[in-house]
């Protein structure tokens, strides 16, 4: 059986006052409509269609090849909305699933258990509810006494009676997609508005009487519509929370989840612990028995095991195992700390390789460079990386020692074993084992290299 999704995203989204269109609006790093394209994956088995109009340019770019644009110019409303799709759709698909796109949260097992039941439904509609006390502005459903659904009536347009009915169209359908297009035409515009309303049409299953399926869920957090950037925050807690539940159980320990902050996406082996007040976002892969935090904020960077990530943040970095950073240090893109390496306070990488063991204990700067193994850097060391007009690189051997607050003048070499003393400014290479001093410095004896363990 052929089953397609029909994505609404073509809405101003006007109470969200932002130059943005809504379903661009991110949720736990994540688009609104990625989520709703998520959510629809595992009950369709074709291509979806996002209905886009307000902002169309910039949601059609974002979906890529992901789903199939249809336009909606002027938008009338959600049937006519869902109109726009008839002529891509009619004839090619059984049933057809529409979702708004402002709704997170729905899960992709509540979308699978509406197609179930409109499988097994003699009538042309199943569609969601939910019973709340607050009802948001959502329409409500109003039932025969015979429990069968009738209508839904959308707030403004209500009777007092009609108001106090609890039962909420969540806003997820699945329709016999033969019966959907010939109702479609048949749904009258709505006189206050306008606007043709999707949920007219289980008003004219009812009259015609065919059976309208709704099912009622359980979990009401599921079911929030972001209208306001109140909604939104609402949206982004909930969805937060699910993600620590579930990095929890999978056995990661949060002292605090709720001030936690992580993405979609993220992954945390056993044993890690993740500290208060710490972000981590995109596309990120921290391993086992970590700590991160507190105060740490990590984005699309990759931590192995056993490293101590205090009060710093990493941005597109690599930490291999054993590493321990903070409080107070930067990695930036491309820095890349191999194992063992002890990065303390307000130090900065970019773009640079740390080998195995090195210290950087203080105040340093290093751009462009390539450290070798064991390699001590003294406090306030600056790699002079850039000339203002270009980049340059600095490569530093093994077992060297750098000299409080030595400017490292690139391009530069270091040779294994080299010494600089405090206040060398470095302008030319180093040979080997060599101790140089002063300003520009110079060579002024050979060392002989203890071996290090
Ligand atoms: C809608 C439902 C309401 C339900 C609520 C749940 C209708 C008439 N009402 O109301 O019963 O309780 O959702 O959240 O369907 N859109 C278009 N084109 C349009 C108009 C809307 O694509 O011309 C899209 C919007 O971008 C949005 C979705 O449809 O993603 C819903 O529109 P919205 O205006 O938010 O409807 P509600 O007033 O929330
Ligand atoms: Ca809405």
């Amino acid at each position: 059986m052929r089953v397609t999704a029909i994505l609404l995203a073509a809405g101003q989204g006007t109470r969200m006052k932002s130059y943005l269109p809504k379903v661009l609006h991110p949720v736990a790093g994540k688009p609104m409509i990625w989520h709703a394209l998520e959510s629809i994956k595992q009950s369709t088995t074709e291509k979806p269609v996002v209905v886009v109009g307000h902002g169309a340019d910039e949601v059609i770019k974002y979906l890529g090849d992901s789903a199939r644009a249809v336009l909606q110019e002027p938008q009338l409303g959600t049937g006519h909305a869902v109109m726009q799709a008839e002529a891509l759709l009619k004839g090619i698909t059984d049933l057809v699933v529409v979702c708004y796109s402002d709704m997170p949260l729905l899960r992709g097992a509540t979308l699978q258990k509406l197609v179930e039941t409109q499988k097994n439904n003699k009538g042309p509609i199943s569609m969601l509810t939910v019973h709340a006390d607050n009802p948001r502005g959502f329409g409500r459903v109003i039932r025969n006494d015979d429990g069968t659904v009738s209508s839904i009536v959308e707030e403004y347009v209500a009777t007092a009676d009609q108001l106090q009915v609890k039962e909420l169209n969540v806003g997820g359908y699945c329709f016999d997609a033969d019966w959907l297009w010939d109702a479609l035409s048949r749904i009258p515009k709505n006189s206050k508005k306008g606007e043709y309303y999707l949920t007219d049409t289980v008003e004219l299953a009812a009259k015609d009487g065919l059976t309208v399926q709704a099912t009622v869920m359980d979990d009401l957090e599921e079911t929030i519509g972001v209208n306001t950037r109140v909604h939104l925050s609402e949206c982004e807690t909930a969805m937060r929370r699910r993600i620590n539940h579930e990095h929890m159980l999978n056995g990661v320990t949060m002292v605090d989840p709720a001030s936690v902050y992580i993405d979609i996406g993220v992954t945390i082996g056993v044993d890690t612990v993740i500290m208060p007040n710490t972000y981590i976002h995109g596309k990120t892969e921290i391993g086992e028995c970590n700590v991160v935090g507190p105060n740490s904020i990590v984005r699309n960077s990759k931590i192995g095991n056993r490293c101590k990530v205090l009060a710093s943040e990493l941005e597109s970095a690599v930490l291999e195992d054993d590493v321990d950073m903070g409080p107070f240090a930067r990695l930036r893109k491309g820095a890349h700390l191999g194992t063992h390496v002890h990065m303390g306070n307000f130090g900065e990488v970019k773009d640079s390789y740390l080998a195995d063991g090195v210290k950087m204990g203080h105040f340093s700067y290093i751009g462009n460079a390539q450290i070798g193994s064991n390699t001590n850097i003294g406090a306030g060391t600056i790699t002079c990386n850039y000339d203002g007009e270009k980049k340059h690189a600095t490569e530093i051997g093994e077992d060297v020692f750098i000299g409080s607050d030595t400017m490292l003048v690139a391009p530069l070499k270091i040779g294994n074993g080299a010494r600089t003393g405090a206040g060398a400014i470095v302008t030319k290479n180093v040979a080997e084992d060599t101790l140089v001093v002063g300003m520009p410095a110079r060579p002024i004896k050979k060392l002989e290299r203890k071996v290090k363990k």
